[in-house]
């Protein structure tokens, strides 16, 4: 296959290109990506040299350049978007343009370009939010009702990549996940953000009473699952992805976060809660157990102490991205920190 991935110098897309090119040695990928704060080449140091990996830097809002990276290329992995729900809130306009502009831009050169499988990586939050103390799931057949700038750009461009299926067949699939965790992380997102936190002797800052449930999908177990997707999945189809984890508050993550590196509740700190904040993510990911075999590999705990080690190990990569922008963006998020 020759792949375009696009945001492929993010946290999943950089997971996933060196799953790929190592996993599948005859085939190509382009890695289009902006390099906005959140893509960094640094994931993808051993794999620049590689004849099979070619990197382009450029926005998927760009018709031309699109147009000209799609040239050849039989399958679109689209991972890249705006996609931290925080920063939804405070600016949402580059959510707009980038998540439904340049996913239109995409799929029309997809569509000219004659690729023969256009995936488009999604998110769960596009389902709304669940109640507490209930235990239905979100799956494929969940009605739309996102509530965040961020759900809701995703939601759009779910539905404009399945306008393209039915209305003009570009063979699409579309995958709605939960919540990733593992290495490359951005530090903004919950577990990267309490770890190196604490391993920088900061405090973890909890939303509101910290009751709020997330699914958590370990990002090995999601690249495997797009990679069934993308090979034996259905056309026009939508595969909804989840973990493992039953019900786990993020009180009680960042609990199991504080014990493993030996630090007391102290080190926690409420603050205001997030506007609209959802209260629950749970998935049922059975369709794509049984219709292609996929199923998470590991147990929640024991992924979670593999990410604290790889972000224990790779300090000097978080440092950096904790500098500059981040910084900016830390104080107009947590105010009173
Ligand atoms: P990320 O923020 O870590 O990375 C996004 C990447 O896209 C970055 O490399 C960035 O430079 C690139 N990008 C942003 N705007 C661009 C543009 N206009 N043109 C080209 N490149 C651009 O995101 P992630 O966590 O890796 O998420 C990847 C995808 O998975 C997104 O579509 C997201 O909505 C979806 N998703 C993520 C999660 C999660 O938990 N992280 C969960 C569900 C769905
Ligand atoms: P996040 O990682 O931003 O993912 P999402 O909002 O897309 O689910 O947040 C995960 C959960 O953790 C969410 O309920 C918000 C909460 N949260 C905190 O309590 N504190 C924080 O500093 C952050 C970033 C998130």
């Amino acid at each position: 296959m020759n792949l375009l991935v696009t945001g492929g110098a993010g946290f999943i897309g950089a997971n996933f290109v060196l799953y790929w090119l190592n996993k599948y040695p005859k085939d190509t990928i382009i890695n289009l990506d902006e390099l906005t704060y959140a893509g960094n080449l640094e994931n993808l140091k051993t794999v620049e040299t590689n004849p099979r990996y070619k990197f382009v830097k450029g926005d998927i809002c760009n018709p031309k350049l699109v147009n000209q990276v799609m040239e050849g290329i039989d399958t679109v992995c689209h991972f890249a978007a705006e996609s931290h729900v925080d920063r939804s809130i405070l600016s949402p306009s580059t959510f707009i343009e980038t998540n439904i502009v340049g996913t239109h831009i995409l799929l029309e050169a997809a569509l000219k370009n004659k690729v023969k499988r256009f995936h488009h990586i999604s998110t769960d939050e596009v389902f709304g939010s669940l109640e507490l103390n209930n235990s239905s799931k979100f799956d494929e057949r969940t009605p739309y009702n996102p509530r965040s700038p961020y759900s809701a750009s995703k939601a759009a461009s779910d539905h404009l990549v399945r306008a393209y299926w039915f209305t003009y067949g570009l063979p699409i699939t579309i995958s709605n996940c939960s919540n990733n965790f593992g290495r490359f992380q951005f530090p903004e997102k919950l577990i990267p953000l309490a770890i190196t936190n604490i391993l920088e002797g900061k405090k973890v800052p909890v939303y509101g009473d910290g009751l709020h449930v997330r699914d958590w999908l370990f990002v090995e177990d999601h690249c495997r699952a797009i990679d069934l997707i993308i090979r034996d999945g259905k056309v026009g189809e939508t595969y909804c992805v989840g973990g493992l984890t039953k019900d786990i508050s993020n009180l009680e993550v960042i609990k199991k976060i504080l014990k493993i590196l030996n630090k007391d509740e102290s080190w926690l700190v409420f603050v205001k809660d997030r506007p609209g904040h959802d209260r629950k993510y749970s998935i049922d990911w059975s369709k794509i157990k049984n219709e292609l075999g996929w199923h998470p590999e590991e147990d929640f705990d024991l992924l979670l102490e593999k990410t604290v080690s790889w972000y224990k190990d790779n300090r000097n990569w978080w440092l950096r991205l904790k500098k500059a922008e981040y910084e900016k963006y830390y104080k107009e998020q947590y105010k009173n920190l």
